[in-house]
């Protein structure tokens, strides 16, 4: 498994800390980022996996001061975005994490986290950080029930979480980096994986909840799996976004690409 992580700059007050995940012969590899955004009261969004943990710490303290990190907002409770968590709360010890009763109730057994040193925000609450107010909405798309993405309107940035992901033979900061017809295929086949239900879903329905995200004013989509969306990208996203649930679920590897797997590592052993 190759594997890097390395903060970048993708505004004036935010970095995308920016990992990489790959299968040494596989053909696309898996981005697993986070964001620190260096606001008055700093944030970060999402801690990653523990695999990245050393890494991903040194990465976050390189662009922010650990004493500074004023909040850990959290955009739902899958292991690629807590992964870090327990270490985070000790790492940065004035932090509040910004979770949910969910988020709590499913990670019981898992994650300890001390009533005292959280928020509870549900889609639709928002939060004051002291120089500006982050907005917290379900997005349309999401592989689990406490899922929110956070809007920072004063600037026009999004941490979107899985929403938005796509994955690539390479790792990118920015989406013009991607060829349009692969990121447009899989930001599709991605979408239908992390949401295999939304060829159930009212349609009409559906487009209104894109309509939300279209209408926020986005100036800067970052997210975990994928590619930062700027300028035009943002709506080339949103328009992918509008065609998943016509497009369906995207069959998933099966055990023919396990054995497949396991015989091409056993050659290249
Ligand atoms: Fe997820
Ligand atoms: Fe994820």
């Amino acid at each position: 498994m190759n594997q890097f992580i390395r903060p970048v700059q993708i505004t004036p007050e935010a970095h995308l800390i920016q990992s990489f995940w790959k299968e040494h012969d596989a053909p696309v590899g898996v981005h697993v980022n986070t964001m620190v955004l260096a606001s008055r009261q700093p944030v970060v969004f999402d801690t990653g996996v523990p695999a990245d943990r050393d890494g991903w710490l040194q990465a976050v303290s390189s662009v922010v001061d650990p004493a500074d990190v004023r909040w850990i907002v959290l955009s739902h409770d899958d292991h690629d975005h807590v992964g870090n968590l327990s270490a985070a709360m000790q790492w940065f010890p004035n932090a509040t994490v910004v979770a949910s009763w969910w988020i709590t109730e499913r990670l019981v057994g898992s994650i300890e986290l001390d009533p005292r040193r959280m928020r509870w925000v549900v889609s639709g609450d928002t939060l004051d950080i002291g120089d500006r107010t982050l907005v917290f909405q379900r997005p349309p798309i999401f592989d689990s029930p406490t899922t929110r993405t956070v809007f920072d309107p004063s600037t026009g940035l999004l941490w979107a979480g899985d929403l938005g992901a796509a994955l690539g033979p390479h790792p990118v900061v920015h989406a013009e980096e991607m060829p349009a017809d692969e990121l447009a295929a899989s930001f599709v086949v991605a979408h239908g994986w992390i949401s295999p239900w939304i060829a159930m879903v009212d349609d009409t329905k559906y487009q209104l909840a894109v309509d939300r995200i279209a209408d926020l004013g986005i100036t800067t989509w970052a997210q975990t799996h994928g590619p930062v969306y700027e300028g035009a990208y943002i709506n080339r996203a949103i328009d992918l976004l509008r065609t998943v649930p016509a497009a369906g679920e995207t069959q998933q590897p099966g055990q023919a690409d396990l054995e497949a797997i396991i015989t091409s590592t056993l050659l290249s052993a």
